[in-house]
């Protein structure tokens, strides 16, 4: 890949997770409908379609010749077939959007032949765009991320995600809650794993894990974690895949192995996966 292209790459996934984000402010701010998708805890609204309709747009224009996952499925072509694929969550945190009005991002990223080049995670209620290119670095705003701090599991404050209602049941949530409870510093559930995975590469969080997450959940921050330092795999210490479901460990890498010992969650599955 030429350097003005990933340049030229980095430039329009900035862009369009700042304009998502400004998009989906605005219409934070007027009435909007809210369906459920499975279940009354998996919702969807109009902004979340029009806004990945948005990023599409956007993206396209540009790249007529590009690839797209993107949550609510208003790609109309098969992801499948493209070399370059973005991958995208309009809103990530659609509980926190409809109810507590932060703690929702944008998520973007693009993968060429399955390898991460850019990763976006933009938080429009806060104003902070946390993003990594490929070998280049991972920044907030313009501030680099450098996971250099020595973290024992003791001192380690988790994050992870959970499903409510009979999925929790059927995943062995417990397990990671259970578990992790009696040995860290602290668990915290803020409801966006893109958001979270951000923060670990921040350092305002130390780990995330999740059961079972989607491409579009894990996308970008796989990137961004990983550009900062952080180490990223799935629960059995495998790399994450760019296209499909996964469980998710992204760490600072001074506890990773101490967590995946500690943890131990190979016999946890999602069984709807
Ligand atoms: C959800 C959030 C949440 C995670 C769920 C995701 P959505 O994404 O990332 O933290 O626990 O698994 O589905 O539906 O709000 O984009
Ligand atoms: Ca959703
Ligand atoms: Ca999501
Ligand atoms: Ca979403």
């Amino acid at each position: 890949m030429q350097a003005s292209t990933l340049t030229a790459l980095k430039e329009l996934t900035l862009a369009c997770a700042r304009s998502a984000g400004e998009l989906s402010m605005k219409r934070m701010k007027e009435p909007f409908t809210v369906e459920y998708k499975t279940s009354a805890s998996d919702l969807v609204t109009a902004v979340d379609k029009e806004v990945e309709k948005h990023v599409i747009d956007m993206i396209l224009k540009r790249f007529p010749d590009h690839g797209i996952l993107g949550e609510e499925s208003t790609f109309a072509k098969d992801y499948r077939q493209y070399d370059t694929l973005w991958v995208i969550d309009p809103i990530d945190g659609t509980t926190n959007f409809v109810h507590q009005q932060i703690n929702f991002a944008v998520s973007i990223a693009v993968y060429h032949k399955g390898e991460g080049l850019v990763g976006a995670v933009y938080d429009p209620s806060r104003d902070e765009l946390f993003y990594a290119v490929k070998g280049e670095g991972a920044f907030l705003n313009d501030r680099p991320l450098h996971l250099d701090r020595v973290v024992s599991l003791e001192e380690a404050i988790l994050c992870t995600s959970v499903f409510w209602n009979k999925r929790a049941e059927q995943m062995g949530i417990d397990l990671i809650v259970k578990k992790l409870a009696g040995k860290v510093r602290g668990m915290r559930l803020l409801g966006s794993a893109a958001l979270e995975m951000s923060y670990v590469a921040a350092g305002r969080l130390d780990g995330y894990v999740s059961l079972s997450l989607n491409a579009w959940d894990f996308g970008a921050g796989r990137i961004i974690v990983e550009e900062a330092g952080g180490r990223v795999t799935n629960m059995m210490g495998e790399p994450l895949p760019y296209n499909e479901k996964s469980s998710v460990m992204a760490c600072n890498p001074t506890f990773y192995e101490e967590l995946q010992h500690y943890l131990d969650l190979s016999e946890a599955t999602d069984t709807e996966a």
